[in-house]
């Protein structure tokens, strides 16, 4: 039996594991009356949370960077679903679908931020921040901050980082070169922007305290998607093998965000970080609330300038 196949096999306290998948997760759950938004629907991770959520009965509200997109995606789900325009890097179309959300008048049982870009191989600035900082970030700083007053009194916050949070700068957030003006890496940018996410999660389940709301983090495993675009051509060739020998498959990967977002064992766990189904180690900085508290004034001062 070779190493990869034990890792595999091993199962944690929640009694899931590496190769759990999203139905395994869901299995003999009822989600009937709930309301779910995604991004980034039409691929990847967000579509397979997206169809297995459906399947077990909640209503998807499903958002994608056009509409046209989300209701193309929508006519793969069982259930029923709302196609929203969700674009992360224009704040028009984050407040646009905030707006949208509202006016429906329905309150979200979870919010999954799931959308995301990865290491981008030349710096690109997108409203004067590094664009994986923007978008996986601050688009979806301000669609969950949008709409608190949407969120059911037990919601939960469900944000996409990645294991690669630990390659942010070793200062963690580098606020004093948010944009790597010097010295771009693309992915201690991308780093930088999943230990955001990271730090993001955990400061809303600070403001969360108290409530029955709750707000976790989430490392999906590696997992051969569209997300690897950006990648050089040896990577793209190596993928499909190493995917084949050593990736998780996309209903592995997109098992703990359906976990997470919505498992009765997890009632009121919030502030975690979440790994293969279980609560995992994460970085030194990823716990540092002060650096969290930082980032959220930064945050709001970058976005109200927008
Ligand atoms: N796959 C992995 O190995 C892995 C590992 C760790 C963490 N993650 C995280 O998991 C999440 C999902 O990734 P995935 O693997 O499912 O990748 P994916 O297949 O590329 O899906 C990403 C989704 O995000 C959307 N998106 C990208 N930029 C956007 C923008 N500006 N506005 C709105 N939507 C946007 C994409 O839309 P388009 O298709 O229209 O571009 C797509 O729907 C990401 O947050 C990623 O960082 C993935």
């Amino acid at each position: 039996m070779s190493l990869y196949s034990l890792v595999k096999g091993r199962r944690g306290e929640s009694g899931f594991g590496y190769a759990s998948t999203a139905e395994e997760v869901t299995n003999g759950l009822d989600l009937k009356g709930k309301t779910i938004l995604i991004t980034g629907v039409n691929s990847g991770l967000g579509q397979e949370s997206a169809r297995v959520l459906s399947m077990r009965g909640a209503r998807i509200v499903a958002a994608a960077r056009s509409r046209e997109k989300a209701a193309e995606a929508c006519r793969g789900f069982s259930g029923d679903s709302i196609p929203v325009a969700c674009e992360l890097s224009d704040p028009a179309s984050v407040r646009a679908c905030v707006a949208t959300v509202k006016e429906l008048g329905i309150p979200l049982d979870v919010l999954l931020c799931n959308a995301g870009i990865m290491a981008l191989p030349n710096r690109e600035l997108c409203h004067g921040q590094e664009m994986q900082f923007f978008t996986n970030h601050v688009g979806h700083f301000i669609l969950v901050t949008g709409l608190l007053d949407q969120l059911s009194d037990t919601a939960r916050v469900v944000i996409l980082s990645s294991g690669a949070h630990t390659m942010a700068p070793s200062a963690g957030i580098q606020f004093d070169d948010l944009t790597f003006n010097t010295g771009y890496k693309p992915w201690v940018a991308y780093g930088q922007s999943k230990l955001a996410n990271l730090l993001f999660a955990r400061s809303l389940a600070r403001r969360f305290a108290g409530t029955g709301r709750t707000a976790n983090a989430v490392h999906p495993g590696v997992i051969a998607t569209n997300l690897g675009r950006h990648m050089g051509l040896v990577a793209r060739i190596v993928s499909p093998i190493a995917s084949a020998v050593a990736m998780k498959n996309v209903h592995e990967g997109a098992a703990t965000q359906c976990y997470v977002a919505s498992h009765p064992s997890l009632a009121g766990v919030s502030g975690e970080y979440f790994a293969d189904c279980n609560v995992a180690k994460s970085s030194r900085h990823s716990q540092d609330a002060a650096m969290g508290d930082r980032l959220w004034k930064v945050t709001e001062e970058i976005v109200a300038k927008l």
